[in-house]
């Protein structure tokens, strides 16, 4: 084994590190003087954990050292299977299938569920990848890149004259020569400028092309790689943590960057082939968490976090890798995306919607509601939008239930559950418990809490989130273990 491979197969020892009780009310005021567990670090990417959750990582993943502190607390039998039913990106698989634990994903976003499978698949053959991507990169606009600051780790070919694609005219095109007129209607105006996205289009047919006859599982490595190009360079936006557009970039070096990320991957791999780890099972569902079709039963833990309910659209936060990797492609798609999500914003409520009708016999969640109606009615706010906030809440516990319903008898007895969710105030400043009402809803469900733990804590600082008497509110963020009863 090399260096990196022993430092690779280290990486995957467990933490020792376990969580403290939570002795909290919901959403408490600061004591005058106490100092909260804040950090935007807590919630960073550790140097050894790089390997495959770097792949691909969006802005609402949690750390993989937070499901390790999970997996200690669900401590789930040897053998016993670990699902996640709003997978994400994939951390918990991953960081079960690097720890020898079989895991199980479910996400109702194509573009998640795509990520997850890739991150999860180390079947792949890493010299039928290393010829795809020399084929893939002979026929680039690699010549034409502009001068990478960093050192190009693959060794660029001679491009081959027949192959090569027509040349970059002097002038950009308009967007909408390389998109649909669908597609650029959904684009979210400056996330992406003329020169950049042609190049990614160009590489994208490329990937296409040159896969076609390949397994798809291959495919979807490459194009998780450029969704990695798209997030992290080729687009004008960035997150904090909204999704925001930043300054429009002329030009991106994209296939030198796609070249890096698709090296970057295999030599992951090969570590992983090379310390015999890829035997652990892992399998990804596209499907809805509040139904579970095809998740199978016999579950001996589950880690997981759900949207939060705080007015962010799931959608648009991956929208422009959806877009470009032909997952979303009309209004008539994305709609169908948000239809399958959990309501947790007023972008993907419907009216056929009826997920609230769940939760009407909770007071709890009905004095939310009350309260935010009251708040919109005496601040005068008469949108549309804001006419849904209580249903909103409403929804999202209300389809937080259907989900423990349908979990339920896929679980071992006794089985243990992490949720990290977090409380929010997204809805006119209406404070909105999220750990403590789920807890709740739980119960009727049939699973008892053992403890609300603090992972992580933010400071309402706007003079808006102050109470009464001057003190800021804590937001918190919380992992609530439950158990099969
Ligand atoms: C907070 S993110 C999870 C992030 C994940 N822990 C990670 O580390 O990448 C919530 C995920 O739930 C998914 N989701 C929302 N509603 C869902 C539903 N009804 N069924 C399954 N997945 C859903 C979203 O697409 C999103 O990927």
């Amino acid at each position: 084994m090399t260096t990196d491979q022993l430092q690779f197969a280290l990486a995957f020892t467990p933490s020792a590190r376990r969580p403290k009780p939570c002795l909290r009310p919901c959403l408490p005021v600061d004591a005058p003087g106490s100092a909260p567990r804040r950090s935007a670090a807590i919630n960073t990417l550790q140097t050894e954990d790089r390997p495959v959750h770097e792949w691909y990582r969006f802005v609402l993943s949690f750390p993989p050292h937070l499901v390790r502190q999970c997996l200690e607390a669900c401590a789930p039998a040897p053998g016993g299977w670990v699902l996640d039913p709003f997978c994400g990106t994939g951390t918990t698989l991953v960081e079960c299938k690097k720890q020898g634990i079989p895991s199980l994903g479910c996400d109702a976003h194509p573009f998640a569920a795509l990520v997850s499978r890739v991150k999860t698949d180390w079947s792949l053959d890493t010299s039928d990848l290393g010829h795809a991507l020399r084929r893939i990169l002979r026929r680039s606009d690699l010549a034409r890149r502009p001068a990478s600051r960093k050192p190009f780790t693959w060794p660029p070919h001679r491009p081959e004259t027949e192959d090569r694609p027509e040349p970059l005219a002097d002038t950009p095109a308009s967007l909408d020569a390389w998109l649909s007129e669908a597609e650029a209607k959904l684009l979210p105006e400056g996330f992406l400028s003329p020169r950049p996205l042609e190049r990614l289009v160009r590489l994208r047919d490329l990937i296409l092309e040159e896969t076609a006859a390949e397994p798809v599982a291959l495919r979807e490595f490459f194009l998780v790689a450029l969704a990695h190009v798209i997030a992290n360079g080729a687009g004008n936006f960035a997150f904090g943590p909204e999704i925001f557009r930043t300054r429009p970039k002329p030009d991106y070096d994209v296939c030198g960057h796609f070249a890096r990320q698709a090296d970057a991957m295999m030599t992951d791999l090969a570590a992983i082939h090379a310390a015999g780890l890829e035997t652990t099972p892992s399998r990804v569902l596209h499907t809805d968490a509040r139904t579970l079709q095809d998740v199978p039963d016999d579950l001996a833990a589950v880690i997981t976090s759900p949207p939060y309910p705080n007015e962010k659209d799931y959608t648009r936060t991956t929208r422009v890798e959806s877009i470009l990797l032909r997952l979303v492609s009309d209004r008539a798609t994305l709609r169908h995306v948000k239809q399958s999500l959990l309501r947790s914003n007023t972008r993907n409520v419907f009216s056929q919607d009826r997920d609230e009708e769940e939760v009407q016999e909770f007071a709890s969640i009905r004095a939310v509601c009350e309260a935010i109606e009251r708040r919109r009615v005496e601040l005068g706010k008469t949108s549309g939008f804001e006419k849904l906030y209580p249903r909103v809440v409403g929804h999202y516990f209300g389809g937080l239930r259907r989900h423990l319903r349908a979990l339920r008898p896929k679980l071992r007895p006794r089985a243990r559950l992490a949720y990290v969710v977090g409380d929010q105030l997204s809805f006119l400043q209406v404070p909105v418990a999220t750990g403590c009402l789920l807890e709740e809803v739980a119960a009727a469900e049939g699973y008892r809490t053992l403890r609300r733990d603090l992972w992580r804590e933010r400071v309402g600082t706007k003079a808006r989130h102050a109470t009464a008497t001057g003190q800021s509110l804590r937001i918190r963020e919380e992992i609530l273990l439950l158990e099969k009863t």
